[in-house]
């Protein structure tokens, strides 16, 4: 069998909006979710981030540089249309206009995230986000001006980052008020099921009005290992990767909820009320790949899924630190056999080309006395988790479209911390320092380019 990655698989790095850009009252932009939503102390704000909107040359080149063939942003809604009930704001239209030619321009093929957990704080406060189907129809407009103004040249495309935290984290969806009557719960669900409706909405109309383009589904994996023996703690886990990322899957995969995921919610009085024409939307509208994020494995003690909190209070209740595997400072197991594991359970459930959009590591750095970060425990990470993925390729048949790292020029976290860096390049700033926000090669960054622009080959 031929070992080689195909021609043409894909190289390169994932980030959102309010991660990168900063420049948050600049170009007709609107009030973003991100930009009156407080950060843990200690941590910064979103203000700067890491300026690329004011430096996106000089990232493209370093990107070019390591070899990249590929990357991955976000859209923020409201550089697009400021309030989302509003007009559209031309200079935003241009600033990601002018990224897309430049991306093209040194031979990157450009991906559009068009939510990754972000949205006009008008929408929040005037519709409670997702929770208002107004909002859906709102977002299925503003990703039609996003094709309508992109789709000449964009061709990968996703609704929703992580579309299963949707499910998992009222925040995510910007939905915080339960209305009266309704448990937490059965919110937290009904909110998911607008969402699934708002990405198929965009899903089908991708379709209809750029048809060479691909829509990727999009869910944040991790894969449950049991921490005794028992048959129970092994159904367990089962459950646990069903309910956390697999029902999504299963939906953009075929169009239709897996009858574990209906029957869950029924039991538990938590089934969402459905519209006319939802089921039959669902079906029309199955993702042309599946895209997720995989950082590490979680070990689950026995539990068991009880008839009062969401899945997911009941699976934290039960997550272990793995003894056999080493961690970071943040308690994230690294494990490359489990990349492997999801590539192939994902890709024999559905026969579906997946691809690989988020893998990485955090860690503490600072330029030492040489003005060098010699970052070799992310350069294994990375070496480890593509050798795993070619054992899924070449061992198990998994069709594979891409590596994708996450933030591969250091951005703050999800959290907004700046210490936890992701990147092959060092950006000096601190959480609560701005420095000069220069961009300094780490160790990573040659091996990177080496290993790209090998295609996978030389990893050493
Ligand atoms: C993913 C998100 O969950 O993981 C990113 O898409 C996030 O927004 C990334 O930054 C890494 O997580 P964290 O919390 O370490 O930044």
């Amino acid at each position: 069998m031929n070992k080689q990655l195909p021609k043409g698989f894909f190289w390169g790095g994932s980030v959102s909006s309010f991660q990168t850009e900063g420049a948050w009252d600049e170009g007709g932009k609107g009030v973003s979710i991100y930009d009156i939503t407080p950060t843990p102390e200690g941590h910064a704000d979103w203000k700067v981030a890491i300026d690329a909107y004011h430096r996106y040359d000089e990232d493209i080149e370093l990107m070019r540089q390591m070899n990249f063939n590929f990357y991955r942003f976000s859209i923020c809604w409201s550089r697009i249309i400021p309030n989302g009930d509003d007009e559209v704001n031309e200079e935003g239209v241009k600033f990601y206009s002018d990224l897309i030619d430049k991306l093209l321009a040194a031979g990157i093929e450009p991906m559009i995230t068009l939510v990754h957990f972000d949205m006009p704080a008008h929408l929040v406060k005037k519709y409670n986000g997702f929770a208002s189907r107004t909002v859906v129809d709102l977002f299925a407009r503003y990703a039609k001006v996003c094709y309508e103004r992109f789709g000449d040249r964009v061709k990968h495309w996703m609704t929703f980052n992580e579309q299963n935290l949707h499910s998992v984290f009222i925040r995510v969806s910007n939905a915080y008020d339960v209305p009266e009557g309704k448990s937490e719960a059965a919110h937290l669900y009904q909110v998911a099921h607008n969402v699934m409706i708002a990405h198929c909405k965009a899903t089908k109309l991708l379709h209809e009005m750029v048809p060479d383009a691909k829509m990727g589904g999009m869910t944040t994996v991790t894969n449950y290992y049991p921490a005794t023996m028992t048959p129970e703690n092994n159904l367990f886990c089962q459950q646990a990767y069903n309910y956390h990322s697999q029902w999504v899957v299963e939906v953009q995969a075929t169009g239709k909820y897996p009858a574990y995921w209906t029957t869950y919610l029924k039991n538990r009085g938590w089934y969402p009320e459905m519209e006319e024409g939802d089921e039959e939307l669902m079906l029309e509208s199955t993702v042309d790949y599946l895209c997720f994020s995989y950082y590490r494995s979680n070990t689950l003690t026995e539990g068991t899924f009880d008839y009062e909190r969401p899945f997911n209070d009941c699976i934290e209740d039960h997550i272990i630190q793995n003894p056999h595997l080493d961690a970071t400072e943040w308690g994230w197991e690294k494990d490359a056999v489990g990349l492997r594991w999801i590539l192939c359970d994902m890709y024999q459930r559905y026969r579906m080309p997946v691809f690989i959009l988020e893998n990485g590591m955090g860690a503490r750095e600072e330029l030492d006395e040489n003005g060098e970060v010699n970052d070799d425990y992310r350069i294994e990470y990375h070496r480890n988790h593509i050798e795993a993925m070619k054992q899924a390729m070449f061992e198990d048949g998994v069709d594979c479209l891409g590596y994708i790292v996450w933030g591969p020029i250091d951005i703050p976290s999800s959290s907004c911390e700046v210490a936890k860096r992701y990147g092959f390049v060092f950006v000096n700033r601190t959480d609560t320092d701005l420095r000069d926000l220069r961009r300094v090669p780490k160790k990573s960054f040659a091996w990177a380019a080496k290993a790209f622009g090998s295609n996978g080959e030389d990893l050493a």
